[in-house]
């Protein structure tokens, strides 16, 4: 059993490091998913894991660490508004702008992008909105699309873009499948097409935003769940000044910005909601 001062010492790391909270009702989860800890790293107890952490700043330990208390879940075309926008509203505004030459480039920004579903079904919208309006002059190169999370374990699934079985039964439908994705084994890998246009780093969400650039969107989804409501503000203060004017952040459906001191405008279309400045 982990002690209530172990659970201490992993709680305030875990919040220090990668934002997470996690209150005293969750200690089981502390407990369930860093116990194997103790066998990889050989040690008797977690307030063992703990010195070890900190004696020579085990960086292996603080990844695996990460790696166990986030919550990774993800599907493609998560909550279907998104994407609904993108074609109805964005797409057409983007277009235009880029005719226009009044920007060399959109650029969108999946900012805690997991296994890279989030990144991929953006990719996958723009190329299928082009393909239907038949546009030739503008093209996937004239959108630059980032991703970024803080586990390097689901970055690695992200960049090779292949997927078992039950993901690709999460959110995708056979028309998509079949035309975005070839079977390899057991297992169904995005084109490079679509693959090649998703640059995938690793980043903490607590980190400086000021080297990322501007972006006209950013997806900050089913991750601020976790935070305090003070690294909340923090993060959508960071967003707001690294959208341009008319940028657009687009959070999960049943996260509530309500508690949250923020200067987003609201806005919505058909039914889905996304926020502007
Ligand atoms: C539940 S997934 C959401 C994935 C995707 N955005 C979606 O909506 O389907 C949350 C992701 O946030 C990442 N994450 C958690 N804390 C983070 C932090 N401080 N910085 C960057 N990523 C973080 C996790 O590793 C995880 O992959």
């Amino acid at each position: 059993m982990i002690t209530s001062k172990e659970f201490k010492l992993f709680q305030e790391y875990i919040e220090k490091n990668c934002g997470i909270v996690i209150n005293e009702d969750k200690t089981y989860l502390v407990e369930s998913r860093l116990i194997r800890l103790l066998i990889e790293f050989e040690v008797e107890n977690f307030e063992a894991l703990y010195n070890k952490l900190n004696s020579n700043s085990n960086s292996k330990i603080a990844d695996k660490i990460i790696e166990e208390i986030t919550t990774n879940e993800t599907l493609w075309f998560r909550d279907g508004y998104p994407w609904k926008i993108l074609e109805d509203v964005l797409l057409p505004n983007y277009i235009a702008k880029l005719r226009k030459k009044e920007v060399n480039k959109i650029r969108i920004w999946s900012a805690a992008s997991s296994t890279g579903q989030e990144a991929y079904s953006t990719v996958i919208i723009i190329n299928e909105f082009l393909d239907k309006n038949n546009i030739k002059d503008v093209t996937l190169s004239d959108f630059e699309i980032i991703a970024t999370d803080i586990s390097g374990q689901v970055l690695e699934i992200a960049k090779k873009g292949r997927y078992d079985p039950i993901s690709m039964k999460r959110g995708i439908d056979e028309y998509f499948k079949l035309k975005y994705f070839s079977k390899k084994g057991n297992t169904w890998e995005i084109a490079d097409f679509i693959k090649n246009r998703v640059d995938f780093r690793k980043m903490n969400l607590q980190s400086n935003f000021i080297l990322l650039g501007k972006f006209d969107i950013v997806l900050c989804r089913y991750v601020m769940i976790y935070f305090s409501n003070k690294f909340k503000n923090d993060l959508l203060q960071k967003i707001y000044n690294i959208l341009v004017d008319d940028g657009v952040l687009f959070i999960g459906s049943s996260e509530l910005l309500y508690n949250n001191k923020h200067k987003f405008k609201e806005n919505e279309h058909k039914n889905g909601i996304y926020y502007t400045k």
